[in-house]
């Protein structure tokens, strides 16, 4: 399919966008059962990062969920397919200079190893928001836990659908023991130097 397409080549590069910007672009992925705290908290370091005036934007699994990919459903084929195009614009994003924040259950090891080969390893900062099933299920903040269990659901992660615990995440954010402000230090903390080390 790919043997009469040809990559073109555009003046302005990426390091050209960053620079302007004055800060590096990269994909901070979050990763976790849903109601772990993944959208609460991207939407905490968005804010923070804002506020420094690092450009940002925001991809978020039941928002894309309502549009670019309201044709996928909650198998394991789709959530890949899912994941596969989320990475792909996750790219395109770093690539334009934003610091792009991704909240996705994104249950599956193999999903994730390929964001990263997308995007690059030095481009991926991986966030496993470590909350447990207990604790999501007790919060059941959408009520799909209760959905999930007396079958109306079907597929739900943590459930009847696995969740691959990340082995190796560059941050763990165990929320039962951190505030959110504390939780978002930690991940700001262990991103500041890759943001700022070519602009100071
Ligand atoms: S992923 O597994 O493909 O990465 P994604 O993050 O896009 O999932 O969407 C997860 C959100 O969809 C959850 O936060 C929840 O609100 C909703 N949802 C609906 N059905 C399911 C399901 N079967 N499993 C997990 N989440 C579901």
């Amino acid at each position: 399919m790919e043997d009469n397409i040809f990559r073109q080549g555009y003046k302005i590069s990426k390091m050209q966008r960053t620079s302007r910007n004055k800060h590096n672009a990269f994909l901070i992925w979050f990763t976790g059962l849903s109601g772990s705290g993944k959208s609460t908290l991207a939407n905490q370091l968005e804010l923070l990062l804002h506020n420094k005036g690092v450009s940002t934007y925001t991809l978020d699994g039941d928002n894309i969920r309502m549009g670019l990919n309201k044709d996928l459903s909650f198998t394991a084929a789709d959530r890949s397919e899912n994941i596969r195009r989320i990475a792909e614009v996750a790219n395109l994003m770093v690539d334009a200079g934003l610091v792009v924040l991704a909240a996705f259950v994104s249950p599956f090891k193999k999903d994730r190893q390929n964001i990263r080969e997308v995007v690059k390893g030095v481009n991926f900062v991986e966030v496993f928001v470590n909350t447990s099933i207990e604790a999501c299920e007790q919060r059941d903040v959408k009520g799909l836990y209760k959905k999930a269990r007396s079958g109306e659901i079907k597929n739900f992660t943590g459930i009847d659908s696995p969740y691959e615990v990340p082995e190796t995440p560059d941050i763990e954010v165990t929320t039962e023991n951190l505030t959110i402000e504390e939780s978002v230090e930690l991940i700001y903390n262990h991103i500041k130097p890759k943001l700022f080390s070519d602009y100071e």
